[in-house]
């Protein structure tokens, strides 16, 4: 059996860090595509990762590029491609920048692996998954943005960090946009099945829940010139090893929806079934009223970044 090709369009931090890890886990054969003034800074990154090979003693092949026929025949493409914030911004002041990227981006893909399942991150994501669906024209159940794996993780650390538990037990729902508006779903957390409700206070779960909203831009500041790439690399990788290995994971991601929760025509964080089949199926949660308002309020603010799209 031939190995999978794992396509990485943008080797930047988090195209680098993704790279490694997906060879460690020997999900398959991975190529970093980037502009070609940047083939050199991508072809190192994939021939350093080759020299750490036999420390671990992983078998997956790496390389860098910076022409897209490179994605030719890739079964999974992930896109960071994309300039990310620096203090001070918001995520939807990346729109112009990053729009002009992966429409580019899509018409390549389209062309050299149209059958691949793509994870889109760049952002502002629902945006961004917005316009690459709208400009490729691929099937929604190929096209999917990562926000919601990294935003869960978060709502899960915090949750981890404040009760001193194993962030193992944490269980939670985050939804909406990738932004200060998404929903963490205080009613869904548990801690090895207990409801985090019966374990910290209210207060100590508003505080919670805002540091998740905020928490991109807590690493923004915290880094000055740059934004997160650890944890978005392992959020990606969750989904791609999901994809690859038909594992039906349920993970909140920027999925189509058509109808579900009453939205129709956007991509936006739900909890979403990842399987050989793509994005096989999203769960609906049944909302209380406050919630279904803030996923109105969230709904609303991912309209007006797509409207700007023009797409
Ligand atoms: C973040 C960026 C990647 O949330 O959107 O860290």
């Amino acid at each position: 059996m031939s190995r999978k090709k794992i396509a990485l369009v943008g080797g930047g931090q988090i195209g680098g860090i993704l790279a490694l890890i997906c060879a460690q886990k020997e999900l398959g054969d991975v190529v970093v595509i980037d502009i070609p003034e940047a083939e050199g800074m991508v072809k190192g990154k994939a021939l350093d990762i080759m020299q750490a090979r036999p420390h671990d003693g992983y078998d997956s092949d790496l390389s860098g590029s910076g022409d897209f026929s490179d994605l030719k025949d890739a079964d999974v493409v992930a896109i960071t491609a994309g300039v990310p914030r620096k203090p001070g911004m918001t995520r939807e002041d990346l729109l112009a920048t990053n729009l002009n990227i992966i429409s580019n981006v899509a018409e390549n893909v389209k062309k050299f692996a149209p059958e691949a399942f793509v994870i889109v991150v760049s952002n502002p994501l629902d945006a961004i998954v917005y316009a690459f669906h709208k400009v490729s024209g691929f099937p929604k159940n190929r096209v999917v943005g990562m926000a919601g794996a990294l935003d869960n993780a978060r709502f899960r650390t915090f949750i981890a960090m404040e009760t001193g538990m194993s962030v193992q037990d944490v269980s939670c729902i985050v939804m909406g946009g990738h932004g200060p508006t998404m929903v963490p779903l205080i009613r869904t957390a548990t801690v090895g099945g207990v409801p985090l409700t019966d374990i910290l206070s209210r207060k100590e779960i508003d505080a919670i829940v805002t540091r998740v909203q905020e928490a991109g831009t807590e690493l923004v500041k915290l880094y000055g010139k740059g934004s997160a790439f650890f944890s978005p690399a392992a959020a990606i990788t969750e989904m791609i090893e999901a994809y690859l290995k038909d594992k039906k994971r349920v993970i909140p991601s920027a999925a189509f929806c058509e109808g579900e929760y009453g939205i129709d025509g956007y991509f936006i964080g739900v909890p979403a079934v990842i399987g050989a089949g793509g994005v096989e199926r999203i769960l609906e949660v049944e909302l209380t009223e406050q919630e279904s308002n803030l996923l109105g309020s969230t709904l609303e603010k991912v309209k007006a970044t797509v409207a700007e799209t023009g797409l």
